[in-house]
């Protein structure tokens, strides 16, 4: 390979084409040849540190490594992405200071969180989050759900089970069972039709009064024994989680949704046929005592 100087004429490699087509032997560049040296480098040390390349149905690993936590021991793997990504979100700087808050939400009370902007402001982003992973394929985002009948709407300031911080805390924790009995056994279609005016005049609808009338002796007498749960002003009890049916906020008959007097009627005949069966799930051990604060606090925030 000789070196082509300014002024002499330019080597070629000898070979012809077509007659007179030659190619020259001009010398790589310098910058050009370096640039390739280093990529030539780059490469090995890459191939030493980083997984590399396939053996077999396996592949070189590299001695590059990462460290993270697992079930409380220390793990350390190869260099890969996923363990890398963990190790990130165990000991990069917001989940640290996200620690350091959750410890200190931890150790406060409802009232000092309530009455910090920022420990407030830490606990909706937060809880936020939570709801979308734990709540929101039954509650809905944003605590509200698309259909009266399925979930109860958590938006509103209508709780069955208490909206004080620790009803809502005991809720979340141990679950709650929501449950009415069907009457479509025990009492006729006609008394059905009493006992729904009656339920719908509680809440201020037009109904007929007559039936109403004969549906408040089924109501508060022994045949419905509707006041048992609902209590005689038809409030609703917290520790039944009985639904307040004077209230303009229904969770289990769409009656906002009916159309008009007699189909308000038939919804509600319908959940009282029926009666209710619905399950809150407990959340104990499956979220920890802190995130179980964040979303209470949350929710009652929502609320009010
Ligand atoms: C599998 C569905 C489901 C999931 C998931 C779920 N819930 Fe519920 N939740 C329900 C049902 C059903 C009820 C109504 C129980 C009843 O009828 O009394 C309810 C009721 C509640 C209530 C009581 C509302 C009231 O008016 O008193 C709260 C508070 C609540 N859920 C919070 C949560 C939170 C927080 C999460 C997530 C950690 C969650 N729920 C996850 C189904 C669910
Ligand atoms: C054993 C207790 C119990 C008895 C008895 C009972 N209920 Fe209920 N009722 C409930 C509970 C609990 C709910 C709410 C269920 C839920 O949301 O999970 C409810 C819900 C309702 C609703 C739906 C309210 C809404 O917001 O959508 C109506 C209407 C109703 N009851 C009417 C009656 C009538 C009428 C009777 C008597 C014939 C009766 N209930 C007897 C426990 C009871």
């Amino acid at each position: 390979m000789a070196e082509q100087h300014q002024g002499k004429a330019v080597q070629t490699t000898g070979h012809a084409w077509d007659g007179d087509l030659q190619e020259f032997n001009n010398p790589l560049p310098r910058w050009w040849l370096w640039s390739f040296y280093a990529t030539v480098l780059f490469a090995v040390i890459y191939w030493i540190w980083y997984p590399a390349w396939p053996v077999a149905k396996s592949f070189t690993k590299g001695i590059g490594t990462v460290t993270y936590q697992s079930g409380g021991k220390q793990v350390t793997t190869h260099w890969n992405t996923r363990a890398e990504l963990i190790e990130e979100m165990q000991t990069g700087s917001e989940t640290l200071k996200q620690q350091a808050y959750l410890e200190k939400i931890s150790a406060a009370s409802y009232d000092d969180i309530v009455n910090d902007p920022d420990m407030m402001a830490f606990t909706r982003s937060m809880a936020k989050v939570l709801f979308a992973d734990n709540c929101a394929a039954c509650h809905g985002v944003g605590g509200t759900p698309a259909q009266i009948g399925q979930y109860p709407n958590l938006r509103d300031d209508a709780w069955l089970w208490g909206g004080d911080i620790n009803q809502i805390e005991q809720t979340i924790l141990q679950g709650r069972n929501g449950y009415m009995p069907a009457f479509g056994e025990v009492l006729s279609d006609a008394q059905l039709d009493e006992v729904a005016n009656y339920v719908l005049s509680l809440s201020g609808h037009s109904v007929d009064t007559a039936m109403a009338d004969a549906g408040r002796a089924i109501f508060q007498g022994k045949q419905g024994g509707c006041y048992y749960c609902h209590t005689e002003s038809g409030k609703g009890m917290a520790s039944q989680g009985s639904a307040n049916l004077t209230d303009a906020v229904w969770t289990v008959a769409d009656v906002p949704g009916a159309a008009d007097d007699a189909a308000r009627v038939e919804v509600v005949k319908t959940v009282i046929r029926n009666g209710v069966h619905r399950q809150m799930p407990a959340w104990r051990g499956r979220l920890s005592n802190a995130q179980i604060k964040l979303l209470t606090v949350y929710l009652q925030s929502l609320g009010s």
